[in-house]
């Protein structure tokens, strides 16, 4: 579908690049549009993931499908989805400085090959390594700005929604406005899985 991902995510299949590697089943590369203009960053693999070789595919997986879907985005037709690292961490603790290091050439090669005009960062790991090494969810979520012409958003991570389901007015507000820059910039169709 995209020979030129594809080959890098094939070249990649056997990373050792960090520790993350002794414990995991298999790389977790990301999963989606290829072509789309939006793409949503995770923090890294959980154990369905890591078993699966999906991102997103547990629990939190389907309240943010739920969500996107409601919004007007899927992974089947307009967002592209991957994570900061992708090998899963071991008990799912988050993941050291050093192995995001180690993994965000990964995440930048995806960038360049996929070229999203927009990047939404779920949780406080993507946004603090993509946005602000200081960015706060509760305080910064839904604000979008622009890095070197590309939109970067930090919104809650599904997961945590899951423990605090409160915040999901919030974060469903940030996918609203994130569903707004879109149909102000024209960037693709909506899906609402109809
Ligand atoms: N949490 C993440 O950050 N990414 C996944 O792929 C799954 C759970």
């Amino acid at each position: 579908m995209h020979p030129e991902l594809e080959a890098f995510a094939a070249s990649i299949a056997d990373c050792t690049g960090c520790g993350l590697c002794e414990g995991r089943k298999q790389v977790v590369f990301g999963t989606g549009n290829p072509h789309a203009k939006i793409m949503l960053v995770g923090e890294g693999p959980g154990a369905n993931e890591d078993k699966q070789g999906e991102p997103f595919v547990g629990q939190a997986g389907m309240l943010l499908d739920k969500m996107l879907i409601a919004a007007g985005f899927s992974r089947k037709s307009n967002v592209y989805i991957a994570n900061v690292v992708k090998c899963r961490p071991p008990q799912n603790r988050d993941p050291a400085a050093e192995e995001i290091s180690a993994c965000l050439d990964h995440l930048r090669e995806q960038f360049r090959i996929i070229r999203p005009q927009i990047v939404v960062c779920l949780g406080r790991i993507a946004a603090q390594t993509l946005i602000n090494p200081n960015f706060r969810v509760t305080r910064e979520h839904g604000q979008f700005t622009q890095k070197n012409g590309v939109w970067f958003m930090g919104t809650y991570h599904p997961a945590a929604l899951l423990r605090y389901p409160a915040n999901k007015v919030d974060s469903f507000a940030d996918l609203l406005q994130l569903r707004d820059l879109v149909e102000e910039l024209g960037l693709c169709e909506l899906d609402y899985g109809g």
